[in-house]
């Protein structure tokens, strides 16, 4: 190749390159249900601003269930009264179903909350009407959108059945247990056919063995009902059931974990991979169970490899006298 013809080449390279970029970023979260790009939130308390969300970028895609994890403070109920309709972001942009939820007038998110969403709160008694019985429970969001007595009748009937409380329907929350109150409370979330169902810890006031049934109902619910749930959770065993499972650390997303099932053995066996989030900037946040032991601080070297990039620790005592290249002594590389 000519050196002419090898610049050529690589411009051409280049603008494919460039339109391809340009492409991925016109195209963020494209056909995504919701859409989340670079939200902040900042609550200012007193003089004092707390940074609940620091440019959280998020896509979930149509149908399906993620759990989010994080601790305590990590700005998980920030997001979710987001995507609710009932707070908005100080910057950056939220999308769910189409709606852009930074610029919507009174009316607009009224009927968002009411179509759109549906949420289920840790608080049992925050989500049922606590003089109503189930069954006048689901029927309420129904009657509000003016849907008709047939529709209403056969869509509760429906729902309690889901979700397994049809015995509840004559009972008032005071007379139901938590877990039945929380799965009744899921039915009325799903009573307009929300595209996205949010739920904040929806098992956290629950013993474990309750908690596991609520989960298998907002399981069901996905997969029946084919609504799209995203949950937060604290519950290990209930994350381990997600197929996708979104940590969030700071404000930010940090990790994800995928499980499959695989055939293995004649047996189905679930795998998990986590990965880090690779953010739109280049930015990734490496676990710290894993830049501890390696002394990993303030900066690290990288090395671009053909198929992957290693990451090593700034220090130059850990080097080999006159060695040049660390290829020796690369952790935990894989071959
Ligand atoms: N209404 C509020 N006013 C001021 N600070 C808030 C408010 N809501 C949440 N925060 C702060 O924002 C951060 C994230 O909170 P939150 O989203 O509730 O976290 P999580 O649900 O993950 O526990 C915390 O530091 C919390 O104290
Ligand atoms: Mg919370």
């Amino acid at each position: 190749m000519t050196s002419a013809a090898g610049r050529l080449a690589a411009a051409s390279g280049i603008s494919e390159l460039a339109a391809e970029a340009e492409l991925a970023r016109t195209s963020y979260g494209e056909g995504a249900l919701v859409v989340c790009d670079r939200l902040v939130r900042i609550y200012a308390l007193e003089g004092i601003e707390v940074q609940a969300l620091q440019g959280l970028d998020l896509l979930i895609g149509k149908g399906e269930l993620t759990a989010v994890v994080g601790a305590s403070g990590s700005g998980k109920s920030t997001l979710m009264n987001i995507l609710a309709g009932l707070d908005t972001p100080t910057a950056g942009s939220v999308q769910v179903a189409g709606h852009d939820l930074s610029g919507m007038t009174a009316r607009e998110r009224l009927s968002y909350r009411r179509q759109v969403v549906g949420f289920v709160w840790q608080q049992t008694s925050r989500n049922l009407l606590p003089y109503m019985t189930a069954w006048q429970n689901v029927v309420l969001p129904m009657r509000l959108r003016g849907a008709g007595r047939r529709e209403r009748s056969a869509r509760t009937a429906e729902l309690l059945a889901v979700l397994g409380v049809t015995h509840c329907a004559d009972r008032r929350p005071d007379q139901m247990s938590g877990g039945e109150q929380q799965r009744a409370a899921i039915a009325t979330a799903l009573a307009n056919r929300p595209d996205l169902l949010l739920a904040d810890e929806p098992t956290g006031e629950l013993d474990s063995a309750t908690a596991v049934d609520v989960f298998g109902a907002l399981q069901r619910a996905n997969a029946e009902l084919g609504v799209t749930v995203l949950v937060v959770t604290h519950d290990p065993a209930v994350s381990a059931q997600v197929r996708r499972t979104i940590a969030i650390a700071d404000g930010r997303t940090s990790t994800e974990t995928l499980r499959h099932a695989a055939a293995e053995d004649g047996g189905l066996s679930q795998h998990a991979v986590e990965y880090a989030v690779l953010d739109r900037a280049g930015r990734v946040q490496l676990p710290l169970e894993m830049l501890e032991p390696l002394g990993m601080r303030d900066r690290v070297r990288l090395e671009a490899e053909p198929d992957h990039i290693g990451v090593w620790p700034d220090n130059p005592a850990s080097r080999q006298p006159g060695q040049q290249q660390p290829a020796q002594q690369q952790p935990g590389e894989q071959p």
